[in-house]
C-alpha cells in the first residue's frame, strides 16, 4: 500500500467513526457509511449492509448504497455472502465469473468481497461490496474495511 493510499484509508477511517458517533437512527448511519465508502473509493460500486435473521439462519439486507437488488434473504451457505455466514470470515472472490456458489446482483460485478461483522462476540451482520473492477479488493482493503466492520459493530 502507497503512503497515499494509506492517509486515503485513514481519512475515511476518522469520516466512519465520526457518523457512527452521530444521533441520526443506526439505520440512517449505516447508509451514510455505505454511501460513504461507494462515493470515496474507486471500484467500490455496490455497498451493502446485511443482518442476520438468527431463527432462520439467513441475511437480511439492511442498508446499501447503489442499485437495488433481488437478493434480500440469502441462507447461510448461499453466495459467497453465505460462505462468509457459514465461515464467520472474510471471502474475497477476484473474478466472480470463476465462482460457482455465487448470486449475481449485476452483470457488470466482478469481484466482491464480504466481511462479518460481530456485536458482542457474536455475528450480528456483513459488510458486502461489489465491484465491476477485477480483484479490486487487496490486503490494504481488506484491513480497511475490518476497521470499519468493528465500527459498525455497534449499529447492527
Ligand atoms: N453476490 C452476493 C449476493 C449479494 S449482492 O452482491 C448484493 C453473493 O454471492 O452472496
Amino acid at each position: 500500500m502507497t503512503t497515499e493510499e494509506k492517509a486515503a484509508f485513514n481519512s475515511l477511517l476518522e469520516r466512519v467513526r465520526e457518523i457512527c458517533d452521530t444521533s441520526p437512527a443506526p439505520a440512517e448511519r449505516l447508509e451514510s457509511v455505505c454511501e460513504l465508502l461507494k462515493e470515496n473509493l474507486p471500484g467500490y460500486d455496490w455497498v451493502g449492509i446485511y443482518l442476520v435473521d438468527e431463527s432462520k439462519n439467513e441475511l437480511v439486507l439492511g442498508p446499501f448504497a447503489g442499485e437495488p437488488t433481488e437478493h434480500v434473504r440469502i441462507p447461510f451457505g448461499r453466495g459467497i455472502c453465505g460462505q462468509a455466514a457459514e465461515s464467520l470470515s472474510t471471502v474475497v472472490v477476484d473474478d466472480v465469473t470463476k465462482e460457482t456458489n455465487y448470486l449475481s446482483c449485476s452483470a457488470d460485478v466482478r469481484s466482491e468481497i464480504v466481511l462479518p461483522i460481530f456485536k458482542d462476540g457474536r455475528f450480528a451482520g456483513e459488510l458486502d461490496i461489489d465491484s465491476h473492477r477485477p480483484a479490486n479488493f487487496d490486503k490494504g482493503d481488506r484491513e480497511f474495511l475490518e476497521s470499519v466492520c468493528e465500527m459498525l459493530s455497534g449499529l447492527v
